[in-house]
């Protein structure tokens, strides 16, 4: 339609021009322009540090990002940096709902998975990013997991039968009862926020398991089905690999997902009394 066949452009969402017909008119939608929103710039100071630098320091990096045009969570502003800004920014992430715990960081003082945790909107105060605390780094906000996933592989944490001849072959049952009792620990995604908030693992690491891999140890030594209960006890005496925990409660005040390996950690402690006592008779 030429400019010369426009007649009238209404106020009201109507259209009218001459064609060889006559005078048509024509509904149209009018879309009002959206106001312009305010820019709400957020300060965002990250750890960098990498190892393919020579010379490369340890330092914090500040972005400035708009949270008009990002996402809600700590992780959409991470993406947002890596896709827009700096794409050499380094970090974790896959499943971006809770999954996956590959996200574990440190964020504003405290261990958590950046998909879950929400942009503080206080535009005042900076958003501060480390990789998990007391962990070597790979870069940047990676961590290296080659401890906590060894310690984790020590605890054995698969079903295990006395006689295997049956594996495979048919489903080993469980009432529901039983079942039950492994809610609040299988649900643990392995992120490693608790390890690494406990003080304990920080200055033991090598020796105390830490309240992640205890849990997973609780979580077989109770489950109906596993028949080595006692030898997953044995295993941990000693004065490290279990005895470090202190009661502190890091762990459980910091898991994202809501667990309470705490809890579980003093489970494992009254068994071993039990098993301990056990012993004693025996002998
Ligand atoms: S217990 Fe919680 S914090 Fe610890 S590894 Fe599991 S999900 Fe992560
Ligand atoms: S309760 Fe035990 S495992 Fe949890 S933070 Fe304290 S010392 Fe560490
Ligand atoms: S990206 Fe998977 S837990 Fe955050």
């Amino acid at each position: 339609m030429s400019a010369a066949c426009l007649s009238s452009l209404s106020r009201c969402g109507v259209l009218s021009f001459r064609s060889p017909a006559g005078q048509v008119a024509v509904r149209y939608a009018q879309t009002a322009a959206a106001p312009v929103a305010e820019s709400r710039i957020k300060k965002f100071q990250i750890y960098r540090w990498d190892p393919d630098t020579p010379g490369d320091k340890p330092r914090m990096q500040t972005y400035d990002i708009d949270l008009n045009t990002c996402g809600p969570m700590i992780l959409d502003a991470l993406i947002k940096i890596k896709n827009e800004m700096d794409p050499t920014l380094t970090f974790r992430r896959s499943c971006r709902e809770g999954i996956c715990g590959s996200c574990a960081m440190n964020i504003n003082g405290g261990n958590t998975l950046a998909c879950l945790n929400k942009i503080d909107t206080n535009t005042s105060k900076p958003s501060k990013i480390y990789p998990l605390p007391h962990m070597y780094v790979v870069k940047d906000l990676v961590p290296d997991m080659s401890n906590f996933y060894a310690q984790y592989k020590s605890i054995e944490p698969y079903l295990k039968k006395k006689d295997e001849a049956n594996e495979g072959k048919e489903q080993y049952l469980q009432t529901v009862e039983d079942r039950e009792k492994l809610d609040g620990l299988y649900e643990c995604i392995l992120c490693a926020c608790c390890s690494t908030s406990c003080p304990s693992y920080w200055w033991n690491g090598d020796k105390y398991l830490g309240p992640a891999v205890l849990m997973q140890a609780y979580r077989w030594m109770i489950d109906s089905r596993d028949e080595f209960t006692e030898e997953r006890l044995a295993k941990l005496q000693d004065p490290f690999s279990l005895y470090r925990c202190h009661t502190i409660m890091n762990c459980t005040k910091t898991c994202p997902k809501g667990l309470n390996p705490g809890k579980a950690i003093a489970e494992i402690k009254k068994m071993m009394a039990t098993y301990k006592e056990k012993k004693v008779v025996a002998v």
